[in-house]
């Protein structure tokens, strides 16, 4: 029997594990409790448990396949399933948000909604903690769902969404809910994301998605990258976008985690839209994630130029 507890007895979605061992994550039941409960709640906050690379792949093996990432130089040697974010300049660009010099701030969004095939989930470890800040946020994409007034579930429903990939998140239109300003962008990344653009066509996924275990019906919307209503007059199209962009950046609709060391989080890549809300500039955060394939059960999507 697994010890849990609600994450916010306020929020429709998140638990907290604890005290999970090595011998308990290798056990089948217990891995059947565990992807039974991350289903229900979306997001699990593992706490009193092995601070370990070792650990970190095991625990995320147990929910599925693991990805490896493609790029090689944030793999972690040793374990390559393993990746290592730094809030770095160099690396990461600086933003402006709300007028503070932030390093490492990512706006809502899914992970590779501009695939057909997104992740199924990802799981985040945190190794160095700045002295403020650094939080990740997570919003469940069904509560998204239930706060849109019922003209604009109509407007949403039997529709598809075109979405992108794009080099420059203020540019995004339906990343609305902060002022953000590019300061610097090194150079060899705005040309790995170039070349990221070019060979990743636009993609086509239902709007409205519908959890096959429970018969949930979410929102399937990542504001970052989000473009268009396939076959909606464009003006139509962008005033649909623009008042559900309203719900889904809603930032107090959502789960802000202050990190502890020692701590993982597993998110529902499907279901949830998670925000990184950026370290300042000057301070350290190292953070390690491995990522959990799709499976059977995400809805996969389709090439624009195959539509
Ligand atoms: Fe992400």
């Amino acid at each position: 029997m697994l010890q849990t507890r609600k994450l916010d007895v306020g929020l429709p979605f998140g638990a907290s594990v604890h005290g999970l061992t090595m011998a308990l994550v290798a056990d089948p039941a217990v891995q059947a409790e565990l992807k039974d409960l991350w289903v229900r709640e979306s997001v699990l906050v593992f706490r009193d448990c092995p601070a370990t690379e070792e650990f970190h792949v095991a625990l995320g093996k147990s929910f599925g396949e693991l990805i490896v990432h493609r790029s090689a130089h944030i793999r972690v040697e040793g374990n390559p399933e393993l990746v290592q974010f730094t809030a770095d300049p160099e690396q990461d660009g600086i933003y402006r948000v709300d007028g503070i010099d932030k390093v490492g701030w990512i706006p809502w969004h899914a992970d590779l909604a501009w695939m057909p095939k997104s992740s199924r989930g990802g799981l985040l470890r945190a190794l160095t903690i700045p002295s403020e800040g650094g939080e990740t946020g997570f919003m469940s994409r069904f509560d998204v769902y239930e706060r849109l007034p019922e003209r604009l579930k109509r407007a949403v429903e039997g529709r598809e969404i075109v979405t992108r990939i794009r080099n420059a998140y203020e540019t995004n239109p339906y990343v609305i809910g902060q002022q953000a300003e590019l300061r610097y962008k090194p150079k060899h990344i705005e040309e790995s994301e170039l070349q990221l653009i070019a060979s990743n066509p636009p993609c086509i996924h239902p709007l409205v998605a519908i959890q096959p275990e429970t018969g949930r019906k979410f929102l399937n919307f990542s504001p970052a990258g989000a473009d268009y209503i396939l076959g909606m007059a464009p003006e139509a199209s962008h005033k649909v976008l623009s008042e559900i962009a309203i719900y889904a950046n809603d930032d107090s609709k959502a789960y802000r985690h202050s990190w502890k060391l020692g701590e993982y989080i597993l998110w529902d890549n499907w279901v949830i839209n998670h925000k990184a809300y950026g370290t300042a500039l000057g301070d350290t955060r190292v953070m390690q994630r491995v990522t959990i394939a799709s499976d059977g059960q995400q809805v996969v999507g389709r090439l624009l130029e195959a539509a």
